[in-house]
């Protein structure tokens, strides 16, 4: 998983990552803001106290159902649904209708263009939150515009959108990759945990068993719930019990939800546990990224080692190889078997890993990107922190090859090389070079 991704060392915000801004520009800010600010509270109340003497009940919701939301988001009316029914509509003739949460963001930009380009019908959902930079899931935005997927915006935990989605498009498959990712900031914000990969999961899951048909559905986990094992390579019977982030427990009790609602609903369900994630569109958040960045910069790099100087070894596993095993998973689901909320008989119930077989140390990661960015690094070996990273990822995959023909076949070079040539034309052109 993304253990790797907060090995920042000196963020502003521990664990956030975010693009450079310059302390010069916030010190211009700064003078006259007093004044700004008091402006703005007074047109803040006036509009606080307009918005009450006009709803007829303080706290009724608006009047029309379709323009509910949990926050901001705007969504509903006839030409929405036209765009989202278009972008839903099925072009191949066995294609599959598939909602896609989590589509602005890394692994959901790559499944959602990969299932369009074979004729699948995709709709896109995401909150576009700014865990990482938003104007990166912005350029995946339209990166998938273009090729006609659209993205909803909007929660996952918020029902009425949900239920709405499922009214306008009857969705034969869910690739759940919504969810709150990274290990550290947990000590920010642990309640954006429990927000999205649990009570979301749950609120994905109530709308999927209640719309008819029911959807099957492909939902990511995390090698994460290994945790401290140290039995090699994770299997998926391995014990999953000790966690090592708040983040991992969330994916361990998603993992729990879910088989309860195979059980009680028949939800036909598959977990997928994705092993550390890169390539091109990637997270910024994750080490491979911020390495890259960092080392460009010239700026000291942290390169973690496990205790007694042991090496810290990730599984890397290259994007592409990741998509294959998400469409695999999602051509090789069986239907759900409830209706109406009840179930008719025994669904699927799946679990695989989604590795690459072959953990590399991280001083080799960054040595290849050094190669690769023809700049040394500066490297400061530090200690393991306690609060969420493992020392080592290795994935079996053995039960994904044998049910998925899951093969992985991307080397870290290969990929690393990919994701550079990615990484310097995305950030030369036009964008922040800081990035
Ligand atoms: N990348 C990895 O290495 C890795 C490893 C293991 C597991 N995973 C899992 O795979 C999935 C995809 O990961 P990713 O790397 O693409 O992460 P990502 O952060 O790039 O993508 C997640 C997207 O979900 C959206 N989102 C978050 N909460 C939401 C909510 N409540 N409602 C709607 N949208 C919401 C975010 O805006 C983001 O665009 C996640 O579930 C993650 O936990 C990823
Ligand atoms: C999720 O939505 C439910 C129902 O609208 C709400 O009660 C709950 O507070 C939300 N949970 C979180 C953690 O945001
Ligand atoms: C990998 O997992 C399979 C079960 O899917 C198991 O039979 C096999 O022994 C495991 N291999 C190793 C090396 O642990």
């Amino acid at each position: 998983m993304s253990q790797l991704k907060h090995l920042d060392n000196s963020p502003p915000t521990p664990g956030k990552f975010k693009m450079d801004k310059s302390p010069y520009i916030h010190r211009l800010r700064w003078h006259g803001s007093l004044a700004k600010l008091t402006f703005w509270s007074f047109i803040f109340l006036g509009l606080i106290l307009i918005f009450f003497f006009r709803s007829p009940s303080s706290n009724s919701l608006p009047s029309d159902p379709s323009r509910r939301s949990l926050r901001t988001y705007n969504w509903g009316g006839p030409a929405w649904e036209k765009r989202v029914r278009s972008s839903a509509r099925v072009r191949s003739r066995h294609g599959m209708s598939v909602l896609v949460t989590g589509a602005a963001g890394f692994v959901g930009t790559h499944v959602s263009a990969a299932l369009k380009r074979r004729g699948d019908g995709v709709l896109g959902l995401d909150c576009f939150n700014d865990y990482y930079d938003p104007s990166l899931k912005r350029a995946r935005q339209a990166l998938l515009d273009r090729s006609g997927v659209f993205i909803v915006e909007g929660d996952i935990n918020d029902s009425a959108l949900l239920s709405k989605l499922f009214e306008v498009v009857a969705f034969t498959h869910v690739m759940h990759l919504a969810a709150q990712a990274g290990v550290r900031y947990a000590m920010e914000n642990p309640g954006s945990y429990v927000h999205s990969n649990i009570a979301g999961l749950v609120n994905l899951l109530e709308v999927c068993k209640n719309a008819n048909p029911q959807p099957a559905i492909v939902w990511a986990s995390s090698s994460s719930v290994y945790g401290l094992n140290t039995k090699v390579p994770f299997s998926e019977r391995d014990r999953t019990d000790q966690p090592a982030s708040l983040y991992a427990a969330t994916k361990k009790a998603g993992e729990e939800i879910a088989h309860t609602y195979n059980h009680i609903y028949g939800l036909s369900l598959t977990g997928l546990r994705f092993f550390t994630v890169y390539g091109p569109w990637g997270r910024p958040d994750m080490a491979y990224f911020f390495f890259t960045r960092d080392i460009l910069k010239g700026k000291t790099i942290p390169i973690f080692e496990a205790a007694n100087h042991g090496t810290v070894a990730r599984d890397f596993t290259y994007i592409d190889d990741i998509v294959k095993g998400c469409l695999a998973s999602l051509d090789t689901a069986e239907k759900s078997t409830g209706s109406g909320g009840k179930k008719k008989g025994p669904a699927q119930l799946r679990v695989f890993n989604l590795g690459n077989t072959s953990p590399v140390p991280v001083s080799d990661l960054v040595t290849i990107l050094e190669r690769l960015l023809k700049v040394k690094a500066k490297r400061n070996i530090m200690k393991l922190p306690r609060n969420g990273d493992v020392p080592f990822t290795h994935a079996n995959i053995s039960s994904a090859q044998r049910e998925l023909g899951y093969k992985p076949t991307t080397d870290l070079q290969t990929g690393l090389k990919k994701f550079v040539r990615w990484y310097v034309s995305y950030y030369s052109g036009g964008k922040k070079a800081s990035g």
